[in-house]
């Protein structure tokens, strides 16, 4: 890959190739990350076919899988086959699954902030964000409410060694001061914070907001591959440095991080699952379906604290 002023090209061999297990076969969704997972249900994976499905998550870094036939019982029991169930830093869930987070905007809601609409990786201001994070479509627009993947490792290795050797050592404080703005800033539609569009929250203000500091540049248990841990929601500092340094390095990061090559792109169905390994990934949620209901429950998988080079 080289680097023109800021944008990236890829100058190298197409590497989200398909994933051919015994029992998991893929389609590969951009030359990014991505991939379909063909002919499978999700509730019916035997242990072989579960492991397959997570070499091929590690490898693609998100998997979709369309016409999952999925309760939230179901769901909840196809997360925990990753391991404990993580921290919902946002809401109370379904009155009858509180582990199952409703991520909901009704036909008649108007709202310029919606869940997820940032770039951002999930809960990253939890001292052990996500590992895993499974959305189920539930009831989807018939147009309009993508969602969008940005692989970070392919960010991480695109940058320049000086910058790369740059930031190794560097810490990121991850917390939640902009989301808790953006909610304060349009009043009306938070219900004074207690409500997000048509969401119930449960937050701890204090908590979110002092965050955590964590690796900027994350390893991955499993792979081992690098990535840049730097969003544009929850990045909001540097370990050792003041805000008007750390500020434009991050502003640099984040719109690095975010660029078209490093991306893929869902167009949801009801019943469709996307599964996301969120220590190696960014995404948002478009805010573009007005006048459709859009409803989708998410579980996630406690992660790891995450680790540096030198773990
Ligand atoms: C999320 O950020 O987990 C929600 C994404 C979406 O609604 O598409």
């Amino acid at each position: 890959m080289s680097l023109e002023t800021n944008q990236v090209h890829l100058d190298q061999p197409y590497r989200n190739t398909p994933f051919s297990g015994k029992k998991i076969k893929t389609l590969p969704l951009a030359s990014s990350m991505g991939g379909e997972v063909l002919d499978v249900q999700l509730k019916d994976l035997d242990d072989e076919a579960f492991d397959e499905l997570k070499q091929a998550l590690w490898h693609h870094k998100m998997l979709f899988l369309r016409k999952q036939d999925l309760t939230p019982g179901d769901q909840l029991e196809f997360t925990k086959r990753f391991g404990e169930l993580g921290t919902d830093a946002y809401t109370k869930g379904l009155p009858d699954f509180p582990d199952v987070q409703p991520v909901l905007k009704e036909a008649a809601t108007k709202s310029k902030i919606i869940f997820g609409g940032g770039h951002h990786t999930d809960s990253a201001f939890l001292e052990c964000p996500p590992s895993v994070s499974v959305l189920h479509g539930v009831d989807i627009p018939p147009y309009g409410g993508d969602t969008i993947w940005y692989n970070s490792v392919m960010a991480y290795e695109s940058l320049s060694p000086a910058m790369r050797e740059m930031l190794k050592p560097l810490k990121v404080h991850m917390g939640a001061e902009r989301v808790i703005a953006g909610m304060r800033d349009s009043m009306e539609q938070t219900n004074n914070g207690k409500q997000m569009t048509d969401i119930e929250l449960d937050l701890d203000v204090e908590k979110m907001v002092k965050g955590s500091f964590h690796p900027m540049v994350r390893k991955h248990p499993e792979s081992g591959e690098l990535s840049l841990y730097v969003d544009g929601v929850y990045a909001v500092g540097i370990e050792g440095m003041d805000r008007r340094e750390s500020k434009p390095l991050l502003e640099f990061l984040h719109g690095h991080a975010t660029q078209e090559f490093f991306a893929c792109r869902l167009r949801w169905e009801a019943d469709t699952v996307a599964i996301w390994d969120n220590r190696i990934c960014l995404h948002r949620a478009f805010n573009d379906y007005d006048g459709f209901r859009r409803e989708l429950h998410r579980t996630t998988v406690m992660g790891e604290r995450p680790m540096s080079i030198s773990d």
